[in-house]
């Protein structure tokens, strides 16, 4: 087990790809805070984690509510002592043309995509800078690296969280902490349901492995981020997209 001793802190985890990215972690050896806002969901999710011999805590928190944070990731390093890794994940959308796209819409986005990582980070960097070990994963989008028409709120907070990672990675490198973004493509989760089916469709067209990707694909590669495997990348964008950008 990779991530023995290690504490995970993952945000929107009672669903979807942060649900995966904390199973994914505990079963790794990690124990993990989750964070989201419903307690129920978390619930769930920490009882099954136990069930399979995991150790997880449910903290509640509206990532876009600054004090929620605080308080929230408060608990957790008093619960568990530390946090090692971050995976910043929790995400909407609120689609519209730009033209048509509400100020109240297109700051929602980046308050709850792009804001709240900057809240998480800022309190969970003391416990990383103080243990010189840390790893702060930032899910991004394959559209905040090729944009997306009608997503314009989306796409930019996706692309201001790799500015984020890139920054983040140059200011703590020398203590030991990297901070890489891992940027997923089209994965079935809640936020992919509402797609029409022809959209679907064509999008797998032009997915060169033919097939969307599951959560699981995405927590693969946030768990291999997570350890020590990956101890010399850092300020890195991982595509999980089967192949529909490269480079
Ligand atoms: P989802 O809608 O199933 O899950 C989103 C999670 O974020 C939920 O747990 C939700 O409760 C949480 N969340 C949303 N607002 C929150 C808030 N204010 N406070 C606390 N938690 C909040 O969606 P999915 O697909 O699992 O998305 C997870 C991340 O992956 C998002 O950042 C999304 O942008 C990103 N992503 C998803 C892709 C996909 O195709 N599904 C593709 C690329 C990126």
């Amino acid at each position: 087990m990779k991530l023995e001793g290690r504490v995970a802190l993952v945000t929107g985890a009672s669903q979807g790809i942060g649900h995966a990215c904390a199973l994914a972690l505990a079963r790794e050896g990690a124990s993990v805070a989750l964070a989201a806002r419903n307690r129920q969901k978390l619930d769930e999710l920490v009882a099954q984690i136990a069930a399979a011999g995991g150790k997880a805590e449910a903290f509640v928190m509206d990532v876009t509510e600054e004090e929620q944070v605080k308080s929230g990731i408060k608990s957790a390093i008093a619960q568990f002592g530390k946090i090692d890794i971050l995976v910043n994940n929790a995400g909407i959308t609120r689609d519209q043309l730009l033209m048509r796209m509400k100020r109240a819409d297109w700051d929602f986005v980046l308050n709850t995509n792009l804001t709240s990582a900057y809240l998480c980070i800022q309190q969970v960097i003391g416990s990383m800078l103080k243990q010189r070990w840390g790893r702060i994963i930032n899910i991004t989008s394959v559209f905040g690296q090729m944009g997306q028409a009608g997503q314009a709120n989306y796409a930019a907070s996706k692309a201001g969280l790799i500015g984020l990672t890139m920054a983040m990675a140059r200011e703590v490198a020398s203590r030991n902490i990297t901070c890489n973004a891992v940027a997923p493509g089209f994965i079935e989760t809640n936020m992919t349901a509402a797609l029409s089916d022809e959209f679907k469709e064509s999008a797998v067209e032009n997915i060169p492995l033919g097939r969307v990707g599951s959560p699981e694909d995405v927590a693969s590669a946030v768990r291999f981020l997570a350890s020590d495997d990956a101890a010399y990348i850092t300020g890195h964008v991982l595509n999980v997209n089967g192949g529909l950008l490269m480079g």
